[in-house]
């Protein structure tokens, strides 16, 4: 299912999601009155708990049907547009990406491509953070909360770095399908993309915990990045 069937049942379905650990963990990086962007916003739950802490948060995403989910939260500047495309004329201090939006370019081409793109809108001394999807090999899971079974299984192929993933939600006999196809990026390949566009990786984090180094056999990672030179 595309994000723009999907939008009107995300919040739901993701409802188990620790949205406000992730903010947390995102908090550490944030002074009072930076400027701050979430691209791939989604329906825009990141932006909407920094807001309510006192940030003030833009957003940035592909569908319009997320978009009008998070405008339902969000006062400030939404921007729909692509990450490999930006056209914003201002910067900002910190800027997020979170939940594998980053995982849906295609190739290293696309992600550096995409660095650039942020690199472009951020400001000297800023900081970058994006969350990664990291599976380690294929499998499925069920699960069970707030009435609904959720079923997934995911194929991760090593060779091409790809995972092709599909969520079964089912609640009251009705079933939704969500299915992604998700480019998985290395932390090497990380590191030498930002490099070639003339930003560092800073350190690597995994499952959201400042305390925590991420690795290749982390579940998700989060890099902070900065700039560096070319
Ligand atoms: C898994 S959702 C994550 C949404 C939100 N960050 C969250 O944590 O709930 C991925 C989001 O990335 C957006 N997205 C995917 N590719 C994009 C691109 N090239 N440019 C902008 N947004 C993109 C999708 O539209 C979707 O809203």
């Amino acid at each position: 299912m595309e994000y723009k069937e999907f939008a009107k049942y995300y919040d739901n379905f993701y409802k188990n999601k620790n949205y406000a650990k992730e903010t947390e963990f995102l908090k550490n990086f944030i002074h009072q009155d930076d400027k701050i962007i979430d691209i791939g916003c989604g329906t825009g739950l990141h932006a909407f708990l920094l807001q309510k802490s006192g940030f003030k948060v833009d957003g940035l995403d592909l569908n319009k049907e997320m978009l009008d989910i998070a405008k339902t939260r969000i006062s400030s500047n939404l921007y729909l547009q692509n990450l490999l495309d930006i056209n914003i004329n201002q910067k900002y201090d910190v800027i997020i990406s979170m939940f594998a939006v980053i995982n849906h370019l295609k190739d290293t081409q696309e992600l550096e491509k995409a660095l650039m793109n942020l690199k472009n809108i951020l400001t000297d001394g800023g900081k970058i953070i994006i969350d990664l999807h990291n599976p380690q090999n294929s499998g499925s899971k069920i699960d069970s909360y707030d009435h609904m079974t959720r079923t997934m299984e995911w194929q991760y192929d090593k060779k091409t770095k790809i995972e092709n993933s599909k969520i079964i939600f089912e609640r009251n006999g009705k079933k939704y399908i969500d299915s992604h196809t998700f480019r998985i990026f290395t932390i090497s390949e990380v590191k030498q993309c930002c490099k070639n566009v003339g930003l560092v990786v800073k350190k690597v984090y995994e499952n959201y915990d400042i305390n925590k180094c991420g690795s290749s056999i982390s579940k998700n990672l989060q890099f902070l990045i900065c700039k560096g030179s070319l």
